[in-house]
């Protein structure tokens, strides 16, 4: 999810597309860089760090005026954030560099093969792996076009990619899979950018590329062709929205726009981490003994993440008989717990920066015990003082309510759940199957964002509330605690969240009419019992808002409101994805009581102090 841009036109191209980075700065990057012509050569000018860094390089090494430039703002995904990690890259002989978002899957097999081949690599990056694969096509004397076309043809994955060549002097060319691409057009000048704030300032005439798609821009004009080389039309859309709307997408909150985001992150989180015939493999994990040595595992984490542990906890517990503990990460750095030596602390955060996670850390490392990281930023602290560090790979999160978040590191401990699984050959846990149902969660996750708009009808009934109770069983009573922090974040609304079956132990009395109840009834081997609580709830006088699946209609009759999202084989995952019409209400609720949805009060996205 790294910014892109590019120019070719008879204006200062470099200044162009420096400009297009800093309009993608709200985006988050941890590097910067440009590639531009020098006469005969690629120059390539790229920094750690934010653009100061890279402004400071462009002043120490001026650059003569030219007219093609492409440009990038990366969030690290393979390889830390350093000075030769950052975009743009070359091939083996400096003819083409290329820029790129999005994670190539098979860059490990192809850099093997190329490294057989005598090229030699100076990033750790997926991205140079491709620039040598086109530079390797492009040495055949293709145009620039077919040397991409033909490369991308190699790599599996989902990405967008932006080349220039040194000898094709006036040509950009990019590709799309996946990744987002935007074309801009210009009066003898065009433009590409991952998003249209980039190119407002400059034309607000734009074309979403196809999947699929490669362009060729040249200051007059751009043309469209599919992977077979066949012309494709374009679609010119003419944008009326402001800057800070088309910085959201389109969305009128980032909050909406990342619970959109999530079937995409669901597709991104399992981007190279699964092969095609089901078999789970992580970059950097520890060796495979170490899993059969682990006794215990300790989730530990604050907020949104925390309650993410809360379901790996079910899974760690149901699938493999590890016994689990999810500690608030300020409990556990001053609750003195007791930690087997053979146990493993997991460190879930969005940041990587949470102070009270941080400080947990340390302190088990202190105590010499195994740690593990799952983390959103590539290059933050938890990430890199952690014995080992898996990422989520869900992009920069911008709405201090998390969501998207969320999803991701569930669907990363499900995956390690069932990578352990996979490892210790634990019985009666069918890895594959479950695999093949995240693989194809992400596609059910596009069909509970169709609910939006019966969420936004329901949000209705919250009006005057004094109170929502938030309720499910199992893994649905996880999900039940993450609702009632979106709620609690985005609406200021009261709200008290418990196991359905400890109703009746006190918060019960709470039930009045006007009280709104939510339950979570996804889990076809519970349903029964839900519905006796619910009816509890019903007879004082309460409303009920209830997500079911198709298995578990039963809860409909008793219920005022019925969400029904699809259903997985695992009660589990049907629990993940009942948390995106959970989000879409809390987001139309707030909508409905004018909160700062985006921005709520009193509360920060990276809570860095105590
Ligand atoms: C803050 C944010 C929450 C987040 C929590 C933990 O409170 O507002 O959205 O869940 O911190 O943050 P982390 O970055 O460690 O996941």
């Amino acid at each position: 999810m790294c910014g892109i841009a590019g120019y070719v036109g008879p204006r200062d191209a470099v200044s162009v597309v420096f400009d297009q980075l800093k309009r993608l700065e709200y985006r988050g990057y941890d590097s910067a860089g440009i590639a531009t012509l020098q006469g005969e050569q690629i120059e390539v000018l790229k920094r750690a760090g934010k653009l100061t860094n890279l402004d400071a390089l462009l002043k120490e090494r001026p650059i003569s005026e030219n007219h093609i430039a492409i440009a990038h703002s990366r969030w690290a995904t393979h390889g830390g954030p350093t000075d030769e990690n950052a975009h743009p890259h070359f091939d083996e002989f400096e003819q083409v560099a290329i820029i790129h978002n999005g994670i190539i899957e098979n860059y490990q097999e192809l850099r093997d093969e190329l490294a057989h081949r005598g090229h030699r690599f100076h990033s750790q990056t997926d991205t140079e792996v491709a620039a040598h694969v086109i530079g390797a096509e492009y040495s055949q004397g293709v145009p620039l076009e077919e040397a991409v076309r033909r490369a991308c043809l190699k790599l599996r994955g989902a990405y967008a990619l932006v080349v220039i060549s040194r000898t094709e002097k006036g040509k950009i060319v990019c590709a799309r899979n996946a990744s987002p691409l935007v074309l801009g057009f210009g009066e003898h000048e065009n433009l590409l950018a991952s998003d249209i704030p980039a190119l407002l300032p400059y034309t607000r005439e734009v074309a979403v590329m196809e999947e699929n798609t490669l362009a060729v821009l040249t200051e007059e004009g751009i043309q469209v062709m599919d992977m077979l080389g066949k012309p494709v039309p374009i679609e010119i859309q003419h944008i009326e929205w402001d800057v800070e709307k088309a910085e959201r997408g389109g969305y009128e909150h980032f909050m909406i726009k990342e619970i959109y985001e999530q079937p995409e992150v669901m597709r991104q989180c399992l981007a190279g981490r699964v092969d095609e015939g089901g078999e789970i493999r992580f970059e950097s994990i520890f060796s495979e003994h170490v899993w059969n040595e682990i006794d215990r595992v300790n989730v530990i984490a604050c907020g949104t993440a925390y309650n993410a542990g809360l379901m790996g906890k079910h899974l760690f517990e149901k699938l493999l008989r590890l016994p689990t503990d999810v500690y608030h990460s300020s409990e556990f750095r001053y609750g003195d717990p007791v930690l087997s030596p053979r146990s493993l602390a997991v460190f879930v955060s969005q940041s990587g920066e949470t102070a009270d996670s941080l400080a947990a850390l340390r302190l088990c490392k202190d105590r010499r015990i195994r740690t593990l990281g799952i983390v959103n930023v590539i290059g933050s602290s938890i990430a890199r003082e952690c014995d080992r560090t898996i990422f989520t790979q869900a992009g920069p999160e911008i709405s201090v309510a998390s969501t998207k978040a969320y999803t991701a590191q569930v669907m990363v401990l499900t995956l390690l759940a069932l990578y352990i699984a996979q490892v210790q050959e634990t019985p009666g846990v069918r890895t594959r199957q479950w695999v093949n149902s995240l693989v194809g969660l992400s596609e059910l996750a596009e069909d509970c964002l169709k609910l939006d708009s019966q969420c936004q009808e329901i949000a209705a009934a919250f009006d005057g509330a004094p109170l929502t109770f938030f309720l499910g069983r199992g893994a649905d009573a996880s999900v039940a605690l993450e609702a009632a922090l979106k709620m609690k974040e985005v609406a200021y609304m009261p709200t008290q969240e418990s196991p359905a079956g400890e109703m009746k132990h006190g918060p019960l009395a709470l039930v009045e009419p006007g009280v709104v109840s939510v339950f979570g009834a996804t889990d076809p081997g519970l349903a029964d019992k839900v519905v006796s609580n619910m009816q509890e709830v019903k007879a004082r006088g309460g409303t009920l808002v209830t997500v079911g699946t198709e298995q578990t209609r039963a809860v409909q009759s008793v219920s005022d409101h019925y969400l029904e999202i699809p259903h997985t084989p695992y009660p589990f995952l049907n629990a993940l994805l009942s948390a995106i019409p959970m989000q879409l209400l809390a987001y139309h609720v707030a909508k409905r009581r004018g909160c700062e949805i985006d921005m709520p009060r009193n509360l920060a996205k990276s809570v860095t102090v105590e």
